[in-house]
């Protein structure tokens, strides 16, 4: 297996809007990143993973980009990027940027030309078809924020692909232009000096010639099949490679919704010439009868033998990130963990052992490392993300789904839970902003923030920074091979790592009550690495407390 900087780094997640906001508009900016930039490396990350800073109407939160070379004018100019990007790269840190070219903005100017009518030059450039009928679009697939994937455009009659928002059309990337433009853009930010792409919705750009109906599964036609690793995505991949990846030292992520094992190492193979890794969802994929709105737990079993399988097929083959959450997600702790007063900290340090343990790139989402939970939401008001304001329209106001059913599943997955501002202080907003913030900050911060957590040695925080440290000083962290024990356990989640003759084993609770737990022999008077209650791992018949977690080393 190579050894390269990427597998060895800790990725840390920045979502702008709710970082840090320097000017009192209540929306975070560049400026404010830099700010705490410093933070950042006390923490130890290596990398950040900026979602997008472009030029955007917004209507995604800057995954609906208006203009690629651009910043947004509410997250400040392009001198307030260079400035961070120094910054950053002064202290080591390296900077990934978020590239999203399944789709552009319908106000970009590619799309506004495009619509202007059949003929035009850009035309192309997007995915354009004739309706059934006048009343009727193309088929019947729906679009991950509800509602139809299509959109009727009255200028010329026809209706536009969107799989996300209708103010997202998907780009053509079997025209070559466009695969042209986007290495063109790709190119420039190379030229500028950032690290990385981090690749949205990349398994997503390569669209069957034909689109037939799809497969009804909640209330529209499931576009998988033809949209999801599609015909010609590695070949777009390879040619991105060749003509703009592989002439810098970067790292490459794609975001590869319904990605399998086997697929992995097409896109993240160690010789395939695509991406360095992959970014895959199945460990929190959890659907139920309305979609990924539920608030069902993964059984511990299960989830062990998703994480167990993307760890053995991929050793040696391919590369993977490690995550609980993102802005995407809900917050780890509340989710994996147990985010009530007593157990919120030892799950937490809990699920970052388990996490850092395995192999493969961690990311850690701002605030995760704070063991920031989910938001206590009130009212669909309190929504700001359109998903979750879409979702409760199509299922509860126009569907037929009662409010007090749906309610408790839309505020456990609602990916507004991680976008609430991080919480820096016990002070007025949590001190993210001197303004209003433009989604309510999290009540409990006048426990959780960074102040607090920064200034105590037995935090989150700490056991974090720990972890990251140890990670530098023991390669067995990155390059041990994964073995799984007890896997018939519901409580227990529980592996070995070994590289040459050294070994690690680590032991994670997942229950709030005390379980048991027998020490392998060849670990008994190994060393312990790090663990999260003062205890001793010497005996034979270990009590584990409720979601403690410990490492041994030998
Ligand atoms: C990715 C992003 C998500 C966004 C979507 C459309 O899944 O992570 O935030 O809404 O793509 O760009
Ligand atoms: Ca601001």
């Amino acid at each position: 297996m190579n050894r390269t900087w990427w597998k060895e780094a800790v990725i840390y997640q920045i979502y702008p809007r709710s970082f840090m906001d320097s000017n009192g508009d209540g929306i975070g900016d560049l400026r404010g990143i830099t700010s705490r930039l410093d933070y950042l490396k006390y923490l130890g990350i290596d990398v950040i993973w900026l979602s997008p800073v472009y030029q955007s109407p917004n209507d995604d939160n800057g995954y609906d980009i208006s203009d690629y070379q651009a910043i947004m004018d509410e997250f400040g100019t392009m001198e307030d990027f260079d400035e961070l990007l120094t910054q950053a790269h002064d202290r080591n840190i390296r900077i990934v940027m978020d590239l999203v070219v399944n789709h552009t903005s319908d106000e970009h100017k590619w799309f506004m030309e495009s619509r202007q009518s059949r003929e035009n030059e850009y035309r192309d450039y997007y995915i354009w078809r004739e309706g059934k009928d006048a009343q009727t679009p193309p088929n019947n697939w729906g679009s991950c924020f509800s509602g139809s994937a299509w959109q009727y455009d009255e200028d010329t009659n026809m209706y536009y692909l969107h799989l996300f928002s209708k103010k997202q059309p998907d780009l053509n990337w079997d025209n070559e232009k466009v695969r042209k433009e986007v290495f063109d853009m790709m190119t420039w930010w190379c030229d500028k000096g950032i690290d990385g792409f981090r690749m949205d919705v990349i398994s997503m750009i390569s669209k069957t010639e034909e689109m037939p109906d799809g497969e009804v599964t909640d209330l529209y036609g499931d576009f998988g099949p033809y949209c999801v690793n599609g015909p010609n995505v590695h070949k777009y991949l390879k040619e991105m490679n060749e003509k703009v990846l592989s002439k810098y030292d970067l790292m490459t992520v794609g975001e590869t919704p319904g990605v399998t094992t086997e697929l992995a190492r097409q896109y993240a193979g160690e010789d395939a010439q695509e991406l360095n890794m992959v970014f895959q969802f199945e460990h929190v994929d959890e659907n139920g009868k309305y979609g990924k709105w539920t608030n069902e737990r993964m059984p511990l079993t299960r989830l062990k033998k998703i994480l167990s399988r993307w760890q053995m097929d991929l050793y040696g083959k391919a590369w993977n990130s490690l995550f609980w959450d993102n802005h995407d997600q809900p917050r780890a702790v509340s989710r994996f963990g147990n985010d009530s007063p007593e157990y919120r900290e030892a799950s937490a340090k809990m699920l970052a052992t388990c996490l850092h343990m395995l192999q493969g790139t961690p990311y850690i989402y701002q605030g995760e490392e704070l063991g920031m939970t989910n938001y206590p939401f009130k009212s669909p008001d309190d929504f700001r993300d359109i998903e979750s304001i879409n979702a409760y329209r199509e299922w509860c106001t126009d569907g037929s789904i009662p409010h007090e059913e749906f309610w408790p599943c839309i505020i456990f997955r609602s990916r507004d839970n991680a976008r609430t501002p991080v919480q820096w202080e016990n002070t007025a907003q949590a001190g993210f902003t001197t303004g209003t913030p433009w989604i309510a900050v999290n009540p409990n911060y006048t426990e959780i923030n960074a102040e607090a957590e920064t200034k105590n040695p037995d935090s989150v925080f700490h056991y974090y920074k720990k972890l990251i440290a140890l990670r530098k000083q023991h390669p067995i962290m990155v390059y041990g091979k994964y073995e799984p024990l007890l896997e018939d356990s519901e409580e227990l989640f529980v592996y070995t790592r070994t590289l040459e003759s050294e070994k690690l084993l680590v032991v994670c609770s997942f229950s709030d009550k005390e379980t048991t737990f027998i020490l392998p022999e060849e670990f008994v008077g190994a060393s312990c690495l790090i663990s999260n209650m003062k205890n001793t791992y010497d005996g034979k018949n270990i009590t584990l407390k409720p979601y403690e977690a410990f490492v041994l080393h030998k």
